[in-house]
């Protein structure tokens, strides 16, 4: 077992750049002592791979009958102080819920302390509910932001952390830093975590969004990400209320999407959670800048924002990942966020059906073909060719999707061999499981059933780089 760490044996199910969702049975996949796949081959090569690879055939770890294993999950949003207030305050829209609920909350973790005790909380149940890389905003506090970094690197997720930036809070005036301290606290705090060297843990420049952000901070964080070269995140085109605002703040410029392309703040390595409102001429700046969307669903609805047409973004070529956005989203499974995106797209396939019957009523367009109009119901699809998000499509969005908008789907995403081993192994027979098999269940069935019904309790192990993070280790 010198080159090996794990043999597994069993059946894989991922995504590919050529298909959303390959299942694959009865094959063997090993791990490196970096955690990286070495071979993933089929299991009929068992003798062969042995010798290859100086492995004992009997140290193969088997997977049960109906276990399989699936890529973890990536959370390309999510704010880690707020899962402080998680499943409350939900009753107000974007910016009146930031006012009142949010800010007042990331300003207590100028205390060191009660950023532990949450952000431990944080990582330990993300990571259970097997999210194995997680893109977070902390708050606009270094010390606390360097703890959540800590943390992340001492439980093995993979994460960015964000020290938030932001040096304009009309709506919560004492949440705030001056122009000077935002860039002096953020080299600071990238040459402390440069410092620290983690393996999977790494800096985000965080422009909390723009209306939190003067003209001059933008223009030096986009300078600051070129000199270190790093990721960038922030809120795009989220809430009309939130764009209008925009707008009123940034004068000469032609649009949301413009204010930060023209700071430098559209990258490669940028994510930029919502975009329910981007336009097309916004989309393809996206496209051109290589820059990303983090789908937020339940975000969406429960701040009632507005609807991300993933069909369209993905018809601009637009990379795009899930996020939970805790607390605007109230789950923090990445199960509830593909749940939400599948039921987002329906319902933006229900309003277009609405309006081309509604249309077809005043005689604007032509019938849709089949009985009274409704003859989308079968197919999912409109007229103007619109088609529903398949279970498959989001399974996609959360595993490989997500890596592919955090820019890192060369180190993670699927069991590719090369890349590291980021993994979940899934019962969905778990003996508590929140939900029923029957003998005729077939694979495909047995995932969409954990993708739909599952949770936690099925999730029988996290890796993350080829080590075992959850269960978690006696000493984490
Ligand atoms: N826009 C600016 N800050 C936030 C935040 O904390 N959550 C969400 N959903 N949108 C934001
Ligand atoms: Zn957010």
């Amino acid at each position: 077992m010198d080159a090996v760490q794990h043999v597994f044996k069993g059946t894989f199910i991922h995504s590919t750049t050529s298909c959303d969702c390959e299942i694959i049975e009865n094959h063997i996949l090993g791990t490196d002592h970096a955690g990286k796949i070495l071979f993933f081959e089929d299991a009929q090569k068992q003798s062969i791979l042995a010798q290859k690879w100086g492995f004992d055939e009997s140290s193969i770890q088997e997977l049960g009958k109906n276990e399989f294993f699936m890529p973890g999950m990536i959370d390309t949003h999510i704010h880690a102080p707020q899962y402080a207030f998680i499943g409350t305050g939900m009753e107000r829209p974007l910016l009146e819920w930031l006012a009142h609920t949010t800010f007042p909350t990331e300003d207590t973790y100028s205390d060191v302390e009660i950023a532990r005790n949450i952000y431990d909380s944080v990582v330990r149940r993300t990571l259970k509910n097997g999210t194995t890389t997680a893109c977070y905003f902390a708050t606009i506090h270094t010390d606390a932001s360097i703890v959540l970094a800590d943390i992340t690197s001492r439980y093995g997720q993979r994460a960015f952390i964000g020290k938030v930036c932001m040096d304009r809070n009309d709506a919560y005036e004492k949440y705030c830093e001056t122009t000077e301290d935002s860039i002096k606290e953020t080299e600071r705090f990238v040459e402390i975590l440069k410092g620290k060297n983690y393996d999977r843990v790494k800096p985000i420049i965080t422009p909390r969004f723009a209306i939190s952000c003067s003209e001059g901070l933008l223009t030096e964080l986009g300078e600051c990400a070129y000199k270190y070269d790093l990721h960038i995140q922030s809120h795009i085109s989220e809430s009309p209320a939130e764009i209008k605002e925009v707008s009123k703040l940034f004068h000469g410029y032609k649009n949301y999407t413009d204010v930060y392309n023209r700071n430098k703040l559209l990258t490669n390595k940028t994510v930029m959670a919502h975009g329910c409102y981007l336009t097309s001429e916004e989309l393809k700046i996206f496209r051109e800048r290589g820059a990303s969307i983090s789908h937020c669903p339940n975000s969406n609805i429960s701040l009632c924002s507005g609807h991300l047409d993933v069909r369209n973004a993905l018809s601009h070529r637009v990379k795009i990942g899930l996020g939970t956005d805790v607390a605007g989203g109230y789950s923090i499974s990445l199960l509830d966020a593909i749940r939400k995106a599948i039921e987002t797209s329906k319902i933006i396939f229900m309003e277009r059906s609405k309006n081309g019957r509604d249309n077809n009523e005043i005689g604007n367009e032509k019938k849709p073909n089949g009985i009274n109009g409704d003859a989308q119901i079968g197919s999912m699809e409109t007229e103007n060719n619109f088609k529903v998000l398949s279970y498959k499509e989001a399974f996609r969005l959360a595993t490989l999707g997500g890596s592919e908008a955090l820019s890192i789907d060369h180190i993670t995403g699927n069991f590719k061999v090369g890349k590291e081993f980021d993994a979940l192994l899934i019962n969905p027979e778990a003996q508590d499981s929140p939900f029923d098999n029957f003998s005729h269940t077939s694979r495909e069935d047995l995932l969409q059933r954990f993708l739909y019904l599952g949770d936690d309790r099925n999730i029988k192990a996290v890796y993350v780089a080829g080590r075992c993070v959850v269960p978690f280790p006696k000493n984490t």
